[in-house]
């Protein structure tokens, strides 16, 4: 599988929707390699165009300095955070620009590209050529567009609308657009945009901070069309660097995850047009992952209104954990999710503080303290072993389910089901009081050898998320390559008789939120 995200904008610092993205894409990655299937993830960064050209400019630096300094905020989040890419896409790279350049030149010979005059509006802030369509109902070009200005100057087109009418075939036969229900917009915003060519350079006099036309020096090539092709020519399409993947071994079972902002056009309709032109065929068009957006009170999260979200603060504040843990948690794939720091501090103190520490604590201080750490099953088991070892074959399929349909929170709430359950079932058994009973030693052992399977499990299925807090808990439990188990070895039993588990220690500290000083 070929995953990637949407490169990020380097003209800011890197927020939480940006956050988000990258986390949902690790998780995805991280899962798809539990279930045994290969996964190149790929994400990076969109380092041309106005907006940085003209940020740089304000700052009085060079594009390249400016460009290098925002990267570098990137992969330090990255890194702090626990997002783990095999390939890291930087439009400025020279591999990159080699293939932006010989993928024009070959649309250009296959006479997908002309020169035209074009006298019309332009949004300065969406660095893109309007038409009548885009203006409101009263005629005019509505906010969203920024400064919109008059001008008259030649450029490059693509010829876009030769590929529409296959476009509108294609997604009408295939599944390529996820979640579903965002396919229809897809479909209607064709119909509305079908017919116009686009617009893929901009005049140097205008614009200096991009990849240059080969075959027209005065040029160069639009943001968007240099970005997008960031998918094909960091996995080696055209072999035009030995240090890039194999293309066509890479290439395969492609998911582009993307923010809802950008499906229409950009990549729901130029992208697979792109495609279309340079000849990839239908089976090997990518699937699109939309997902929603973070909003603050239900509105955008904005500079102009200072209510962006820093998720470099949040992981020093709260931990890396409680960070990726909401981010999958607290929203649905595909569907918008209002932010909300209370939350945050409550789903880690309920899911994991409590109820997945307290199994843990449970299972493995109680070992400790009631069985000297050892860990054994005796027969005959009694109903609720039973039950138990039930909910955990059902919390384990809806997991499975949902993280096969990318919906993390889903699958997260499949394994706080059984983390639950876990614990009515210590509660209903009380350990604690049969120890007090020598005749009840081996009973003891079975129900704590029953929650320390559970921990093991839950272990395994909380690593794509929780990948450090995953390990600590393996590493407690101490079964060599507990973490290197596909999901398919998921099966009751994964602890030996008579296994020793070793000194328990927490691994989700509650968070002791800041009593406001006015509190
Ligand atoms: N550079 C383009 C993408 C080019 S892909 C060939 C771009 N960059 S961006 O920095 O503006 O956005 C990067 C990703 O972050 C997009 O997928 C976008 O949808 C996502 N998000 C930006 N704000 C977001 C939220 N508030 N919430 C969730 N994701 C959002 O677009």
């Amino acid at each position: 599988m070929l995953l990637t995200t949407a490169i990020d904008y380097t003209n800011g610092s890197p927020h939480i929707g940006h956050a988000y993205e990258k986390v949902l894409a690790d998780v995805i990655a991280r899962y798809q390699r539990l279930c045994g299937r290969p996964v190149y993830f790929l994400t990076g960064v969109d380092q041309h165009g106005q907006k940085v050209e003209q940020t740089a400019s304000k700052e009085g630096v060079s594009p390249e300095a400016y460009v290098e300094k925002v990267t570098a905020r990137f992969t330090a989040l990255w890194e702090k955070i626990g997002v783990h890419y095999d390939g890291w896409a930087a439009t400025t790279d020279p591999r990159h620009k080699a293939c932006v350049q010989k993928i024009l030149t070959d649309l250009k010979e296959k006479g997908q590209l002309y020169k035209k005059a074009y006298n019309g509006f332009y949004s300065v802030r969406q660095e893109q050529f309007l038409t009548d369509r885009d203006r409101d109902a009263e005629g005019n070009f509505g906010a969203e567009w920024g400064e919109v200005v008059e001008i008259q100057e030649e450029n490059w087109y693509f010829k876009l609308s030769e590929h529409t009418e296959w476009l509108v075939d294609f997604l009408e036969k295939s599944d390529v657009i996820l979640p579903q229900f965002r396919k229809a917009e897809l479909v209607n915003a064709l119909a509305r945009n079908g017919g116009i060519d686009l617009c893929i350079s901009r005049p140097k006099e205008r614009l200096r901070w991009g990849i240059e036309f080969p075959f027209d020096a005065d040029y160069v090539t639009y943001v968007w069309f240099d970005a997008l092709i960031n998918y094909i020519s960091f996995v080696g399409y055209g072999n035009l660097d030995p240090s890039l993947p194999d293309f066509a071994a890479t290439w395969e079972k492609v998911v582009h995850v993307i923010g809802k902002d950008i499906m229409v056009p950009a990549h729901g309709i130029y992208w697979y047009c792109m495609l279309h032109a340079m000849g990839f065929r239908n089976e090997e068009m990518p699937t699109l992952l939309v997902h929603g957006w973070w909003n603050i009170r239900g509105e955008k999260m904005s500079k102009t209104l200072g209510n962006v979200v820093d998720p470099d603060q949040l992981a020093d504040t709260f931990g890396v954990d409680a960070l990726r843990y909401y981010l999958c948690r607290d929203i649905s794939t595909g569907k918008d999710s209002d932010f909300d720091l209370d939350r945050l501090v409550m789903l880690f103190n309920t899911e994991l503080a409590n109820e997945l520490g307290n199994l843990c604590n449970r299972a493995l201080n109680m070992s400790q303290k009631f069985t000297s750490g050892v860990l054994h099953c005796y027969l005959p088991l009694e109903e609720e072993d039973l039950g138990l070892q039930h909910s955990l074959v059902e919390s384990l399929n809806l997991y499975r389910e949902a993280m096969d349909a990318y919906d993390i929170s889903k699958g997260l709430e499949a394994l706080n089901r059984h983390v639950v359950n876990c614990n009515i079932y210590a509660e209903r058994m009380k350990p604690w009081e049969m120890n007090k009973d020598p005749e009840k030693k081996q009973r003891v052992a079975t129900v704590l050898y029953h929650l320390a399977e559970s921990v093991a499990h839950c272990a395994v299925m909380l690593s794509p998320v929780l990948p450090d807090a995953a390990a600590k808990l393996a590493a407690q439990i101490d079964l060599p390559g507990l973490l290197d188990r596909k999901i398919d070895e998921l099966a009751w039993g994964l602890v030996p008789n008579d296994h020793v588990i070793q000194k328990p220690s927490p691994v989700f500290p509650r968070i002791v939120p800041a009593t406001p000083p006015d509190a």
